[in-house]
């Protein structure tokens, strides 16, 4: 039998790459879309496959449209993968981003727990809840101490997927994923805006690329990995809670530096905090600047995690290494531009 999975958030990165990966399993796959002026479907034609999903208008601030939905494509499996998924603008807008990220979540389980419980779910929860970092590495046992709207938000849900689970029996799985990269991830997450814009410098679009914090770190894997953790973990028997991260940390400044060589940079480093710049060694332009702006009210400054519990049950490693991924982002960016296409 065709198996039939409902993806929220299916125009967004993991929604692509995961909506690809369901498709060469043989899967249905529906796609929720929120509706706005303009349909943003870049990501899935990007990799082909948009007349491949079926799309559904779905919005997770709205019960009974989840509710109908839900009833009209009864899918074996749902990915909530839909979220207000930016942690600086969730200092901005909390209220918006507890509704979409906390109450959305919740919203799907009381949805599918009316429909008696059958539906697998899958929450994608994030290393944002372990914010000020309370062991090193993390894992599904570290405690968990958010710094953000968002990370804040994000915990109900994770919370609320493991009380469901434990409640009502339902198959809820609560994926705690570090962060992932790609060709397709935004332009406002860091490693995007590096690579997006140093190309733009590199093809004279651009003066300098303005950073916020260059000392944070991050372990950053790429996205395409990630998605098949996701699917193994709904296909265990039994619904638990799984760490995917690559267990190696990177700082903005070394993802600059990375990113840097490809487009044909090599950076040197002058000044400290919000004095920091980078200039190119060859032409001596300085082409990276600190803006302040960009710093967060309350900063998380490490993640690392380790995912032995997801390599050891469900088999999962990520195949692609942090140069690899970086060189990947880069010289898609600098095709783009060279080609003079919009970024996605
Ligand atoms: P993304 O690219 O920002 O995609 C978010 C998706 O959610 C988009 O399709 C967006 O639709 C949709 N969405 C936003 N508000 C919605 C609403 N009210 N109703 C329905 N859909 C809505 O995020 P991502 O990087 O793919 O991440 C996927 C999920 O994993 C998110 O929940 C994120 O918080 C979580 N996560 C991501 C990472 C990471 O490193 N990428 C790590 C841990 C957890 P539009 O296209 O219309 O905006
Ligand atoms: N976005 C951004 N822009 N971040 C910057 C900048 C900048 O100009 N300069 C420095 N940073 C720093 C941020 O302060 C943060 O410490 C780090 O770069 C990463 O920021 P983002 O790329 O925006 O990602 P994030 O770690 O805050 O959140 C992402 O990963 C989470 C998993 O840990 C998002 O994908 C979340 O949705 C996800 O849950």
């Amino acid at each position: 039998m065709v198996k039939c999975a409902l993806i929220t958030g299916i125009s967004g990165q993991d929604g692509a790459y995961l909506a690809r990966f369901l498709l060469e399993k043989g899967y249905r796959v529906v796609g929720g879309t929120r509706r706005t002026s303009t349909r943003n479907l870049r990501r899935l034609e990007t990799l082909g496959i948009a007349a491949d999903v079926q799309l559904v208008d779905f919005d997770l601030f709205e019960l009974t449209n989840i509710a109908r939905v839900l009833d009209r494509i009864c899918p074996d499996e749902v990915y909530n993968l839909a979220a207000q998924s930016f942690v600086a603008i969730s200092f901005e807008q909390p209220l918006y981003t507890a509704e979409i990220d906390a109450l959305g979540p919740l919203r799907l389980l009381e949805a599918l727990r009316g429909l008696g419980g059958r539906t697998r779910f899958y929450q994608a929860s994030t290393s944002e809840m372990f914010g000020k970092v309370q062991a090193v590495p993390q894992d599904e046992r570290t405690p968990f101490y958010p710094r953000s709207p968002y990370g804040f938000a994000k915990l109900y849900a994770h919370w609320a997927t493991v009380n469901y689970r434990e409640s009502y029996g339902m198959h809820a799985t609560s994926g705690i994923l570090f962060n992932h990269e790609s060709p397709l991830r935004g332009i406002e997450f860091v490693t995007r805006k590096i690579t997006y814009e140093l190309a733009e410098v590199k093809h004279g679009r651009r003066e300098v690329v303005r950073l916020g914090n260059l000392e944070a770190r991050r372990d950053w894997g790429f996205a395409g990995d990630y998605v098949e953790g996701i699917w193994r973990m709904v296909q265990e028997d039994v619904a638990d809670d799984y760490v995917l991260a690559t267990g190696t940390a990177h700082s903005v400044r070394a993802f600059v530096e990375c990113a840097a060589v490809p487009l044909g940079f090599d950076i040197v480093w002058q000044g400290e905090g919000a004095g920091a710049s980078g200039t190119d060694r060859q032409s001596g332009r300085r082409i990276v600047e600190v803006d302040p702006a960009f710093f967060r009210p309350a900063e998380v400054d490490l993640l690392i995690g380790s995912s032995a519990k997801a390599r050891d049950r469900l088999g999962w490693i990520p195949r692609t290494g942090f140069a690899e991924l970086v060189a990947m982002m880069a010289e898609a960016d600098d095709r783009r531009v060279r080609n003079g296409e919009a970024p996605i």
